[in-house]
């Protein structure tokens, strides 16, 4: 039996990068998922960040090197950017036997793991801003390697910043990245627009911004809990010949917003392959 530094630190996560998407998984692990702060062990560069995540109670370390020799942790989360995953997963390879990783870098390919990590369980997670706050969308798909009691921890740790759609292939991922993984940015911009649109029929911007910002909200909340799909909701508002009906047939004139997401959708599918090409 090892003992003081030396005994084996079974269990507890290894997270990779704590930026953005980082941070908020951190966060939802400590004040949703109950996970002491103790089993969380933050590797990142950046000194303000590093700061950030050891006020919480995490153990930080600059690089790989410092995590202690004797841990054995049972997740290891890969938060970097794609760019940089190539470079980083070799420091890790010591926790490939006892350690499911999971990647939500995105277009980065299972394969792109397994040509370093060999036959180990890896999950590629797609996660969305909303994570921040609790509310996000997870889309994951785990390789061949991962098994039933695997596959439960990870959900357990990506439910607590929201709700997780396993997918059955890998590729999928790649289409949950155009919808759900891009998706905030586009409904941030449609408020953008929504905005600049209250303001050119006259609204004060302060208050055209609130009328947005709160009618996305709303809309959303209501298409979430509703038991009328989006198409019944938006009939039930459009009365024949009313307002909603002027602003709808120039919305659905070809090529309409329809079109527009698609293309915009595709845009960002056919990045999410090319950076698994490059990543
Ligand atoms: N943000 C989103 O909405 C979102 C959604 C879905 C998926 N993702 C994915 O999540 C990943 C992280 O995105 P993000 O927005 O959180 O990016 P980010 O804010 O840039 O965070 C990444 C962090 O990783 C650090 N880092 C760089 N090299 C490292 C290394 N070798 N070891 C440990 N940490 C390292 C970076 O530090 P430096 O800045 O000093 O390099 C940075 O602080 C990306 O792969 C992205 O595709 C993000």
């Amino acid at each position: 039996m090892k003992r003081g530094d030396e005994m084996e630190q079974s269990g507890g996560i290894v997270l990779v990068g704590c930026g953005n998407m980082g941070f908020a998984l951190l966060e939802g692990w400590l004040d949703r998922a109950g996970i002491p702060a103790a089993d969380i062990h933050v590797v990142e560069p950046a000194e303000p960040l590093r700061h950030r995540a050891a006020a919480r109670g995490a153990t930080v370390y600059v690089d790989a090197s410092g995590l202690p020799e004797a841990l054995q942790p049972q997740t290891v989360i890969v938060a970097v950017k794609p760019q940089i995953v190539g470079s980083m997963l070799g420091a890790y390879r010591r926790f490939r036997e006892t350690a499911v990783f999971v990647s939500i870098a995105a277009g980065v390919p299972l394969s792109t793991f397994e040509a370093t990590l060999g036959e180990s369980a890896i999950v590629r997670a797609m996660p969305n801003m909303p994570a921040s706050i609790g509310m996000g969308v997870i889309a994951a798909f785990g390789n061949a390697h991962i098994d039933e009691v695997q596959t439960g921890q990870v959900t357990d740790l990506l439910a607590a910043v929201g709700s997780v759609h396993w997918l059955s292939e890998e590729r999928l991922v790649d289409a949950a990245t155009a919808i759900s993984g891009s998706g905030p940015a586009y409904l941030f911009h449609f408020i953008e627009c929504l905005t600049d649109a209250g303001i050119a029929v006259g609204l004060p911007a302060d208050t055209a911004l609130s009328l947005a910002k709160q009618t996305v909200g709303g809309a959303a909340a209501l298409a979430g809990t509703s038991a009328f799909s989006p198409a019944e909701l938006r009939q039930q508002v459009t009365s024949p010949n009313g307002t909603t009906a002027a602003a709808l047939e120039v919305l659905t004139a070809e090529p309409g917003l329809a079109d527009l997401l698609k293309r915009a959708a595709e845009a960002a599918h056919r990045r999410a392959l090319e950076l698994a090409v490059v990543g």
